[in-house]
């Protein structure tokens, strides 16, 4: 039996993944562990944790420090539904504040992400899309062509969880695009979720911070600095003593995949709340035991490794460090 150790610097599994994105700071977390760990297809971009000038301009951004050769491609500005939702009162007014990152140097590749995660579920025999963002730019590829569904290995996606963080159900990603994320929800496609209750067990805690930083190089200390500004965020908007750093959600879509033996699962039914006056924007999971309940359709994560998730993200951005 593989210790947890073991299982996390020995991945059993490297996934083509396409990450549907909004970064954001732990969006940029993500790109690092997708980029190391994952047949990394191609990066999209959707309007969200900043509008979608900045998250592109973020995505593009993580791509020169990483130096990795992968397109990417901006999608939407903008939900299904009603009008854009940001989160400055977490990542900054740019959407990646906290850090003196530089200039994008490489071009985008194209502005239709709903056109290029079409393609590329064709071009890719078991592709799995890992969104961490508001889910539009995944429900405008489905409702472009309904056999991406039953093209792709599955879905593992960041968002929802038995309770919120932009209303008392609402979790963001979810909650600014809830028309597209019961499309999502809906669609067929195998979902494995890494909602609140998992992604708050990440958190970067000062001394994980301490450790990038040791690292050294410009990607270790700009991705500190960031994890500092966003940490430091995070817990003024939250009770005394609650958290002792930033939730990093993102990068556990992409390590389920990789490193499935660091988390337990439970599958339920899952649907996403669309009308409630105070409950737009919910994941409403089945949690009864009645044999009545609906089939499942989402792998829920309920718990994760945290520190071997963390060893994971260290060795991640040691490997882009030269
Ligand atoms: O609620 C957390 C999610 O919203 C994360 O994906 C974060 O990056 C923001 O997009
Ligand atoms: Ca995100």
């Amino acid at each position: 039996m593989l210790s947890v150790m073991s299982a996390a610097t020995h991945p059993p599994s490297r996934p083509s993944v396409l990450l549907d994105c909004d970064p954001g700071h732990d969006d940029a977390i993500a790109i690092v562990v997708a980029a190391r760990n994952t047949d990394l297809v191609g990066i999209t971009t959707v309007a969200g944790n900043a509008p979608l000038t900045s998250t592109t301009h973020n995505a593009l951004v993580m791509r020169d420090l990483l130096g990795i050769d992968v397109e990417v491609h901006s999608g939407s500005s903008r939900p299904l539904v009603g009008k854009p939702k940001h989160a400055g009162h977490v990542h900054g007014e740019s959407g990646l504040d906290g850090a003196d990152l530089p200039e994008p140097t490489t071009p985008l590749n194209g502005t239709d992400a709903a056109q290029f995660i079409v393609d590329a579920c064709h071009q890719h025999d078991k592709l799995w899309l890992v969104p961490v963002g508001p889910l539009t730019n995944i429900a405008l590829a489905m409702q472009k062509d309904p056999a991406v569904a039953q093209r792709i290995a599955g879905i593992s996606l960041m968002g929802g969880g038995s309770f919120g963080n932009r209303s008392a159900v609402g979790e963001f990603n979810i909650w600014a695009d809830p028309e597209a994320a019961q499309i999502v929800f809906s669609s067929g496609a195998p979902i494995i979720m890494a909602g609140l209750d998992v992604t708050h067990q990440f958190q970067a805690t000062p001394a994980r911070i301490e450790r990038l930083r040791a690292i050294g190089g410009t990607l270790a200390i700009s991705l500190a600095d960031l994890l500092v500004f966003f940490s430091m965020m995070y817990q003024r908007n939250h009770d005394e003593g609650h958290l002792q750093g930033g939730a990093m959600h993102d990068p556990l879509a992409v390590l389920a995949l990789t490193h499935p033996a660091l988390f337990e699962r439970t599958n339920r039914h899952v649907v996403v709340e669309t009308k409630g006056e105070y409950t737009r924007g919910m994941t409403v999971i089945d949690e009864r035991r009645l044999i009545e309940r609906k089939a499942s359709n989402v792998a829920v994560l309920t718990y994760v490794d945290a520190e071997a998730a963390f060893d994971l993200v260290t060795a991640a951005v040691a490997h882009f460090t030269p």
